[in-house]
């Protein structure tokens, strides 16, 4: 939960860093697991930019999630290794079978699939990441038995 005299502490340990806006989304992010809208003002006012401006920053990196994770993160590669094995409509075969777009939670907080721009598993291209672990060659039923039986 937000907690803003902890985002300030993380603030102040960053603020003097070349570059300060990323490290401290990163570190924010490791801390509540997302970077709460709250963190916005806090962060803007520490670096003497507008709210608009690190929300910007915030939307643009695919890195910073904006709501909390759900119990499991499936992180998908949408890079063209991957891509070139089918996994673009896997990928939304899977997303239209639990309702969410890229990014999102199931509505019981089990599963958050998100995107990624090559992990480094192109050579068992479709790969991904759930929880963590890679998992390669996954076409579409063996990527939706992954998401679903993520308990
Ligand atoms: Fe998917 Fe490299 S392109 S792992």
């Amino acid at each position: 939960t937000w907690n803003e005299a902890v985002a300030r502490e993380i603030i102040a340990t960053h603020h003097d860093r070349e570059g300060a806006m990323l490290p401290m989304l990163h570190a924010i992010q490791e801390e509540f697991g997302y970077i709460p809208r709250e963190a916005e003002p806090v962060i803007a006012e520490a670096l003497n930019l507008s709210r608009a401006e690190v929300h910007g920053v915030i939307t643009f990196y695919h890195d910073f999630r904006r709501e909390p994770a759900g119990r499991h993160v499936l992180k998908i590669c949408r890079a063209e290794a991957c891509q070139s094995m089918g996994s673009e409509a896997n990928a939304h075969r899977l997303l239209e079978r639990l309702g969410l777009d890229w990014g999102g939670t199931t509505a019981d907080g089990r599963i958050t699939i998100e995107a990624v721009y090559c992990l480094g598993l192109c050579a068992t291209a479709p790969s991904a990441l759930l929880d963590g672990e890679p998992v390669g060659r996954l076409d579409a039923a063996s990527l939706e038995s992954l998401a679903m039986e993520a308990a």
